[in-house]
């Protein structure tokens, strides 16, 4: 596997070290460009010190057809204070009671599946993966399995991580990594790139995310042209180069970029909301994927999201309703936390999210590395 390592090893040299921590997952949240880069930190300052965001080596939006985007707030700060604080996903009791049940228990197993699944996120690749996130309806959970399963990556891989939104119908993905501001989109970018650019030239044009990563959201912000199939190949292609994972946060089936987006992914992820109909629609889409030519179900992994605290469906016959062979179904539970909507921050996380987070980023990593 030494290839695989001295790509990864490349890539981190590039951002300025090659420790095995993650030296650019640690910056503030906020649009960067060319022209709003700082300076480079000197070689030989602290080490604990936080890295400087990187710098591009040059301006390529000279390419840019139209005027250069502004940087703006990914959401009116005034709703996150009307927000008010962050909730924890599991209420008080709930977590006193865990908290009993670890002490009574043996964790031995526990931490012994924790470490298998960890290893499974953390397996090197050889060129980036692709891994697509979508559903057969709106308002499901996407971005929300998007962010989660992006901090997931980032928490435990050193490869850097991005987080590409393709849905332009003014998606939450940025609000829900805690992006101050957004200023380059997809479409943006795709005029920029170019194959000698380096990858501090690329994060130049992309959103730090405050737990680390990187963010490459679908708009400015504000309505406007819808994100194409031409453009989402363009930029996926180009910059499967610098990432080691990319979670792409798609529109809903069956849209145009969705289906490009499911089609050419190394792994899909669909999320089914825990209602019957939810659950019906999504079996349609799995059998869709079933008939693809390139046996799409192999790299297909299920989501299934309780979004209410009231649902009623009965968990088990959901998940054998979307349980095809080879297809594993993740339960993510309901959590007080993630309804609330705004930022997700990992440390208020319930412990069923923290987990089906971890079990889904495993799931998609292995199928990752299964497929050429
Ligand atoms: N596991 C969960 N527990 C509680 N609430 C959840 C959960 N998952 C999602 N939600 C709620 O559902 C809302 C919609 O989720 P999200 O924005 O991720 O859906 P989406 O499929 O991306 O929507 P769209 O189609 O508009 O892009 C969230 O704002 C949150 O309130
Ligand atoms: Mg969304």
């Amino acid at each position: 596997m030494a290839g695989e390592s001295d790509w990864q090893h490349a890539l981190l040299r590039d951002l300025g070290t090659d420790a095995p921590s993650r030296p650019v997952l640690e910056q503030s949240a906020g649009a960067t460009g060319p022209e709003s880069a700082a300076p480079a930190p000197p070689p030989d300052h602290e080490p604990a010190a936080p890295a400087a965001p990187p710098v591009p080596r040059q301006s390529h939006s000279a390419n840019l057809p139209g005027p250069v985007p502004q940087s703006v707030p990914a959401i009116d700060p005034r709703l996150l204070i009307a927000l008010g604080g962050p909730q924890h996903g599991d209420s008080l009791t709930r977590r006193a009671g865990a908290g009993l049940r670890r002490l009574a228990s043996s964790s031995g197993q526990e931490v012994a599946e924790q470490t298998r699944l960890a290893r499974e996120v953390q397996q090197p690749v050889t060129t980036g993966r692709v891994i697509a996130v979508t559903s057969i309806r709106g308002g499901v959970g996407k971005s929300t399995v998007s962010a989660l399963l992006g901090r997931t990556f980032n928490h435990y891989r050193h490869d850097p991580v991005l987080a590409l939104e393709a849905d332009a119908a003014l998606g939450s993905l940025p609000t829900r990594l805690g992006a101050e501001a957004v200023r380059w989109s997809c479409a943006d970018i795709a005029q920029i790139l170019t194959p000698a650019m380096q990858l501090t030239d690329v994060t130049g044009y992309l959103v730090p995310v405050a737990d680390g990563g990187w963010l490459l959201p679908a708009s400015h912000g504000r309505v406007g042209a819808p994100l194409d199939m031409r453009t989402y190949r363009t930029v996926t292609l180009a910059l499967r180069r610098y990432f080691g994972v990319t979670v792409v946060d798609c529109e809903s089936l069956p849209g145009e970029v969705a289906r490009t987006a499911m089609d050419t992914a190394h792994v899909r992820i669909v999320v089914a909301p825990m209602t019957a109909e939810g659950v019906h629609a999504t079996r349609q889409v799995l059998d869709w994927l079933a008939q693809l030519p390139h046996a799409a179900l192999e790299t297909t992994v299920v989501v299934l999201n309780t979004q209410s605290a009231d649902a009623s469906l009965d968990p088990e016959v959901a998940a054998g309703h979307l349980r095809l062979p080879g297809v594993p179904v993740v339960q993510l539970p309901y959590d007080r936390h993630l309804a609330q909507g705004g930022p997700i921050h990992t440390d208020r996380l319930s412990r069923g999210a923290r987990e089906a987070a971890v079990q889904l980023a495993a799931e998609a990593m292995r199928r990752a590395v299964s497929v050429r």
